[in-house]
């Protein structure tokens, strides 16, 4: 620095002139405007040049000498001059146009005189100031896009000369800093922390300087998602034609993007589409021309990556005459067998009919009366014989004609493939064991043996062969238990018979076609034996059953032992039960059944009143309506009647029943109350719960049936109790007001703990009369021997002794109200 600053020293005095002149001349300029640096010539009538120079540059910028094309400095070309002579200015002084930045500085103005006797004018120092208004380098987005809570940072930076200072408005007020507003380095930025709905406006960002102020406009929108506004519709057009699916969509900010896909993928890359679709740029799908392979069903997906793109669907149908795909050129059929002469046809709308030629003449299928036409335009002909060989052709036909004939298509009449050998009809193996199930084919030409299950599982692999025809499992398992099928194939038929495999000794196989029989209170299960795991071996069954909803498991035994049906009881009125049954033998238990699920009648086909949802049951109005008057008990299996259970209350409720009343009868508790008025809805039996604090409890599950009172033995002496009435039906209840009784302490009880009370207090009473006695004497005593002295002192001693002497009054008060004290420890 020093260094520097010295240099610059040793510069301004070899140009002979101390810049702490204070005549130098500050003047300023505007950026790109022009100024004027201002020098005079002292002796005009002497030829002189002009020199302008510039601090720490060696040669002048300007040099001028009449009569001679000035010098100018590279960086001044065209922007130097000198002021044209009539002016106000001198007549050395420099007119510098277009003024930049880095012109600012100082200039030194000199004069030499080509006569010797005129010495040069001094130098004239000038300070040229370049001011610059402000002008914006950086400016926030016109338009920022956010979600409420976002945190966003608007920047704003501007040159000029002097520096220019930033302000910032929102909605033409100055931002006031808060919390969630700052604004940060010099007034550049403003950042907005987890904007709120207030947050929300038009910013402006304002640079200003002494020569000016520009400002800028940065709006905070809050962003929308795409939304469809014309989705695209179903449309139907013939091949050829041109289609045009719209999709328009608006967004903030509405930079949306398009993206079409048929059947799920998108357009572009369908290589046999693409090539005749384009999306426009309002976004709708043009296919032109359409062609048959183009129907289906064209979703515009829109998006402006804000929130989850949305999505419309139209479906194009594409409609065209009925055309043939394909021609075989020979085309087998099985003598006395039934065969199918194939017309392979694309159709759209579907086919009305289909014309055939058999040897250059009209084939009239309606006349033959082997011959029948199928729907997709083949033709069956039931029982083959060599009348049917020739050559045909078919021409199909729609809504829109026909696009043309088949070729010619030989049909030939051959002898079909037989089996040989045939499979039996039943193969054993036991398990672990190996078994081969024989087929084979013979005809001509030689067919093909194939065998699969008829479930359609995979044959396991590792642990089969087919050598020649024939199928060998080996290491038999419960799983090989299946139907199988070979199928015996050549041009000319395909023939396929199937053959069952036992796998014996297994557990048994899971019972089937299960069905249900319900009733509102029982339901009578039927179902049919899997394989019991050997050749005629026994098997038992278990019935695993719940309601739906519930998590555990019951379990029935079905007896007698080999029965195939069972009625289980005590089930809830219209209420949905799973299923399932298990097989056992002496091997042990086998699998279980599907799950079934079946749900109880409602009673008198009624829905229920808070049903769960349950789409099992329907109304059935032909059935008689329920008696709700008349209470039937259900029956078990072994015919007596039972309290069912309600799961979830249905049909009409009873009325609750009334006045509930608790009575203590010698040392008993009577727990009564009236039957409901309305008895249009009987209660079939009553229940009753309590409670001291807390839950309800049931009264020992007890049904109460005829009677409208119950006896409880035993309550807890001196406590508070809340009791409840339930009338319930069969299938539905409502409960009586609660009403509160505390519990009495017993007479007996009380008139003991009175005793022990008061046998205490009388106690204590007398102890302290006692004391109090002696006290008195003592002081009668001490009195009569100080009352020669001070009367004075006495007195002072009685009341010092007052205070210790006030217990007995309060002792003696309670023992006044012994029975309140009691009560109020009860409650
Ligand atoms: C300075 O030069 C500009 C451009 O050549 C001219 O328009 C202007 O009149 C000149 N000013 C004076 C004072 O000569
Ligand atoms: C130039 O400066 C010298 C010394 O400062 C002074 O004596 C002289 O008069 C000046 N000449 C002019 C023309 O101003
Ligand atoms: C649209 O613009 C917003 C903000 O400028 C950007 O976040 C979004 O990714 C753009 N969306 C698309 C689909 O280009
Ligand atoms: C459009 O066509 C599809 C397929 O034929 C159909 O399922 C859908 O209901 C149609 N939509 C309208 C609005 O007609
Ligand atoms: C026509 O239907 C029959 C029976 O459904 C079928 O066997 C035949 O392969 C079908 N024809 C064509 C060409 O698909
Ligand atoms: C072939 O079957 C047709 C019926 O489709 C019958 O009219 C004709 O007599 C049969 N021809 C022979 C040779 O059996
Ligand atoms: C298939 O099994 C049968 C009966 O065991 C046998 O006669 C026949 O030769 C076998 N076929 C082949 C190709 O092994
Ligand atoms: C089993 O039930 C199905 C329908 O669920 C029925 O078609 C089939 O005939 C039944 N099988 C037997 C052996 O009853
Ligand atoms: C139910 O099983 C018993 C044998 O336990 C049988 O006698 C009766 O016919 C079966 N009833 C029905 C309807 O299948
Ligand atoms: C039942 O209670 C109500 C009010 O609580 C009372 O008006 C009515 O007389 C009572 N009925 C009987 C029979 O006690």
């Amino acid at each position: 620095m020093g260094i520097v600053t010295l240099l610059v020293l040793l510069g301004l005095l070899s140009s002979g002139v101390c810049l702490q002149n204070g005549d130098a001349e500050h003047i300023t300029a505007i950026l790109g405007e022009s100024v004027i640096l201002n020098c005079a010539v002292s002796h005009p009538k002497i030829p002189y040049i002009i020199h302008w120079k510039r601090q720490h540059h060696k040669i002048p910028i300007y040099i001028w000498y009449e009569g001679y094309d000035p010098h100018v400095e590279d960086t001044y070309k065209g922007r130097a001059s000198r002021v044209s002579q009539d002016t106000t200015y001198g007549l050395a002084s420099l007119n510098l146009t277009n003024v930049r930045e880095d012109d600012q500085g100082w200039y030194e103005c000199k004069v030499f005189y080509l006569d010797r006797t005129g010495s040069p004018d001094n130098g004239t120092w000038i300070h040229l100031d370049v001011h610059a208004p402000p002008r914006f380098t950086t400016t926030p987005d016109d338009v920022t896009y956010v979600n409420i809570g976002n945190s966003i940072i608007l920047n704003c930076e501007a040159e000029g000369t002097p520096k220019p200072e930033i302000f910032w408005f929102r909605d033409d007020e100055p931002v006031v800093p808060s919390d969630s507003v700052g604004i940060f380095n010099d007034g550049t930025e403003l950042r907005i922390n987890k904007i709120r709905d207030q947050d929300i406006g038009d910013y402006v960002c304002v640079a200003r300087n002494a020569e000016g102020r520009v400002h800028h406009e940065a709006k905070v929108v809050i962003a929308g998602g795409a939304v469809i506004v014309t989705p695209p519709q179903n449309q139907t057009r013939q091949e050829g034609e041109k289609v045009e699916f719209p999709c328009e969509a608006k967004a903030l900010p509405g930079n949306v993007t398009v993206i079409w896909k048929r059947e799920g993928v998108a357009i572009d890359k369908l290589s046999w589409l693409d090539i005749r679709a384009i999306v426009r740029k309002d976004g709708a799908l043009v296919i032109n021309p359409t062609s048959a392979d183009d129907g289906g069903f064209f979703t515009c997906e829109v998006s402006n990556g804000i929130g989850t793109p949305q999505r419309a669907t139209a479906y194009l149908n594409v409609e065209y005459p009925a055309r043939v795909t394909y021609t075989p050129t020979v085309q087998y059929l099985p003598f006395r067998q039934q065969g199918i002469i194939k017309c392979f046809i694309k159709s759209n709308p579907p086919i009305q009919f289909v014309t055939w030629i058999k040897d250059k003449r009209l084939f009239d299928a309606e006349k033959e009366n082997t011959v029948v036409k199928l729907n997709n335009g083949s033709l069956l002909i039931t029982k083959v014989n060599q009348s049917h060989q020739g050559r045909y052709s078919c021409t199909p036909y729609n809504r829109h004609t026909t696009a043309g004939s088949s070729g010619d298509m030989e049909v030939i009449v051959r002898d079909p493939p037989v089996f040989s050998p045939r499979p039996q009809l039943q193969y054993h193996g036991q398990i672990g064991e190996e078994v081969t199930l024989v087929c084979g084919g013979q005809g001509s030409p030689t067919p093909e043996v194939t065998w699969k299950r008829r479930d359609n599982q995979n044959l396991p692999r590792d642990r089969t062969d087919i050598v020649g025809g024939n199928l060998t499992i080996r290491s038999l398992r419960k799983s090989d238990h299946a139907y199988y099928e070979c199928m015996v194939s050549n041009e000319i038929a395909t023939l396929v018979t199937a053959t069952q495999l036992l796998v014996e000794g297994t557990t048994p196989h899971p019972p089937y076609n299960i069905t249900s029989e319900t009733d509102p209170f029982s339901m009578k299960l039927s179902w049919l034996p899997g394989y019991p795991g050997g050749k005629d071996w026994e098997q038992q069954y278990t019935i695993w059953y719940r309601a739906l909803g519930f998590r555990t498991w019951s379990q029935i035994d079905v007896k007698p032992a080999g029965s195939t049906n069972i009625t289980i009881h005590n089930l809830s009125p219209g209420h949905t039960y799973e299923f399932q049954v298990q097989g056992k033998n002496m091997l042990g238990d086998g699998m279980f059944s599907d799950v079934v699920t079946a749900t109880t009648e409602a009673l008198g086909g009624q829905t229920s009143d808070s049903p769960i949802d349950n789409p099992h049951v329907t109304p059935t109005p032909d059935k008689p309506v329920y008696d709700y008057s008349m209470i039937v008990f259900p029956t078990d299996s072994s015919g007596s009647t039972y309290i069912p259970t309600i799961l979830n209350p249905t049909g009409p409720k009873p009325d609750p029943p009334r006045n509930v009343t608790v009575r203590r009868v010698q040392d008993e508790y009577l727990i009564s109350w009236i039957p409901p008025t309305d008895n249009s809805v009987p209660p079939a039996y009553y229940g009753i719960e309590y409670r001291t604090d807390g839950t309800w409890k049931k009264l020992n599950d007890e049904h109460i049936i005829d009677a409208t009172s119950y006896t409880m033995k035993k309550l807890k002496s001196g406590k508070k109790y809340y009791f409840r009435v339930f009338a319930n039906t069969l299938t539905s209840f409502a409960y009586s007001e609660e009403t509160m009784f505390v519990v009495p302490v017993q007479n007996k009880e009380k008139a003991i703990t009175a005793a022990i009370v008061g046998g205490i207090l009388f106690f204590i009473v007398a102890i302290i009369l006692s004391v109090c006695t002696v006290k008195i004497c003592n002081k009668r005593k001490r009195r009569k021997q100080e009352k020669a002295y001070n009367m004075v002192d006495c007195r002072v001693t009685e009341s010092r002794n007052g205070g210790h002497g006030s217990s007995p009054v309060p002792l003696k008060k309670r023992k006044e109200f012994p029975g309140e004290a009691i009560t109020t420890e009860q409650i």
